[in-house]
């Protein structure tokens, strides 16, 4: 190939030579199908981007309440990646759980607005016919939490399992009763 144009195809791809070399008189079908594939998906990528930017916009109180669940979310994988793994960030432990606690402690106001679609494991309405109850679930989630970093501060494994055990209780219940189904 021609530097020059092998130049500018690094450029274009950002430094990637994928392939780069390899298309010159005498290049195989392989790899013309793999650029082939290449050149489509950039074309089709773009608009894909622009369409859904055209899709009505999920409702920013939805978009808001998912963000506090995967908080809560995020910080239980990274207590469940700490203790499965024994990684060094054992300091951490308590900071998670804490963490669990403060998003757990948001959870009910979050929802107070009421709003569905049509996601898998979205919402149901329920929440807002029994709110009380609803906001009874968030508050044994905070609790349980609560007791979470109290024990992650003694370092006690059988106490920390046990406990880890109600936060995903806490979860579940809530869950069972307020979740539509995953499928
Ligand atoms: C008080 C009720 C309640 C508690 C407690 C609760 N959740 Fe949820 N969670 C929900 C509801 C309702 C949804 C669906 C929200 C939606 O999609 O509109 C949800 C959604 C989620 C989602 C999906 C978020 C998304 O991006 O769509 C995850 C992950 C999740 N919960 C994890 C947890 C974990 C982990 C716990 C416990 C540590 C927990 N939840 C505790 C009610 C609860």
């Amino acid at each position: 190939m021609r530097p020059a144009l092998e130049g500018q195809l690094r450029k274009r791809t950002g430094g990637f030579s994928l392939a780069v070399k390899t298309i010159q008189p005498g290049a195989s079908m392989h790899t013309i199908g793999k650029w082939l594939v290449m050149a489509l998906l950039a074309v089709v990528v773009v608009p894909v981007g622009m369409l859904s930017a055209q899709q009505p916009e999920e409702n920013p109180y939805i978009t808001y309440r998912r963000n506090v669940m995967r908080s809560v979310a995020s910080n239980m994988g990274g207590i469940g990646d700490i203790l499965k793994n024994q990684l060094p960030f054992q300091a951490n432990l308590a900071e998670h759980a804490k963490n669990v606690e403060r998003s757990a402690a948001m959870i009910a106001k979050a929802f107070e607005q009421k709003a569905t679609d049509e996601k898998k494991g979205g919402a149901k309405e329920d929440i807002w016919k029994d709110y009380s109850k609803f906001k009874m679930g968030a508050e044994n989630l905070t609790k349980e939490a609560q007791a979470l970093t109290g024990v992650m501060a003694g370092g006690d494994s059988k106490a920390i399992m046990g406990q880890l055990q109600k936060v995903g209780k806490a979860c579940k219940d809530c869950h069972e009763a307020f979740r539509k189904p995953m499928n």
